[in-house]
């Protein structure tokens, strides 16, 4: 057996069911990152119609205090998560949070042939190193109030692997993986994990600006698709939601079944080429 840490043992919360991880959202504070633009924005309307109060996040200040005046007020960090001790040093600003949102990310698509080291850095840092400080620096306090949540934004590609986007793979199957060990590892603890896995998203983020078309199959869903779904997995204590159209659901039971035979289908299906086409409309963004 794996020995428990040193905060569960001492709250006696070890292996129980204590403690209820839903959380009503009236007068919690979330610490949202990649609130700037995209579907941070998109989620903050959707928690604040619930009662939430926030901490802000992400590099561009100007938009973050928008986003604030629009939600008639809210704290701003600014944070570049890719740089060592700002995952950190946002955290200990952010102070009491009852809701970690941690929906920062970066599209790291692209041969890894193509790929500098420091862009493979970032893609990690950003994309899995961050989500997982935050959750660590957070979590003492959570346990100690015996109740809290943190929402992981992982993606169906933390589900589905596919040549020409191997390091956004990595980091979003290492999110994905990460959260909902937590959640096991929290159980019974008042504090909740959930992990939300969207396909492409339209109109807002960073699939919509490529102005590219999806696949039949994977489809498309709403900004207010993947909001909603943030506040159901906060409100409901909801393991993983994934957020795609029905065709994509039975595709991902099926691949689940036979990974080899889906591997080999989308193979054939082109996923590498398409991946690369997607790569070359968000280089600028590694
Ligand atoms: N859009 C989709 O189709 C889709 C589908 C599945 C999953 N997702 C996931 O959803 C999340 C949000 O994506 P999005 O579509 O909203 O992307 P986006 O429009 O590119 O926004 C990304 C957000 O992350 C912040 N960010 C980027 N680099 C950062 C850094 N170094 N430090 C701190 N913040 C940083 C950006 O703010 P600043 O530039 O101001 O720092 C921005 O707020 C990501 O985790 C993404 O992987 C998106």
């Amino acid at each position: 057996m794996p020995s428990l840490g040193r905060g569960y043992a001492e709250a006696g919360l070890a292996g129980t069911d204590a403690y209820p991880s839903a959380v009503d959202l009236r007068g919690k504070t979330v610490l949202l990152s990649g609130a700037s633009t995209g579907l941070g924005p998109h989620i903050a309307r959707r928690l604040h119609q619930a009662g939430a109060k926030f901490v802000l996040s992400a590099r561009n200040r100007d938009a973050l205090e928008k986003l604030a005046a629009e939600l008639g007020g809210a704290d701003v960090v600014a944070a570049d998560l890719s740089k060592p001790g700002e995952p950190e040093r946002l955290a200990a600003e952010a102070g009491a949070v009852d809701v970690l949102v941690s929906n920062a990310g970066i599209p790291a698509t692209g041969r890894l042939a193509s790929f500098k080291i420091e862009e493979i850095d970032r893609a990690i840092a950003v994309n899995l190193r961050a989500g997982i400080v935050l959750a660590a620096k957070l979590l003492p306090g959570m346990l100690e109030r015996k109740s809290g949540h943190m929402v992981f934004m992982a993606s169906i590609a933390g589900k589905l692997p596919a040549g020409g986007e191997s390091m956004y793979n990595a980091t979003k199957f290492g999110i994905r993986g990460f959260g909902l060990a937590l959640r096991e590892e929290l159980w019974g603890t008042g504090v909740g994990v959930s992990v939300i896995s969207p396909t492409f998203v339209s109109e807002a983020g960073m699939w919509a600006v490529t102005g590219l078309k999806p696949h039949p199959i994977a489809g498309e869903v709403s900004p207010a698709q993947v909001a909603d779904a943030v506040w159901r997995a906060i409100t409901r204590n909801r393991r993983e939601i994934d957020v795609v159209p029905i065709q994509l659901r039975t595709v991902l039971k099926l691949q689940a079944l036979t990974p080899g035979v889906f591997a080999t289908t989308a193979r054939w299906m082109g996923a590498t080429r398409s991946n690369e086409a997607l790569d070359r409309r968000q280089r600028d963004k590694r």
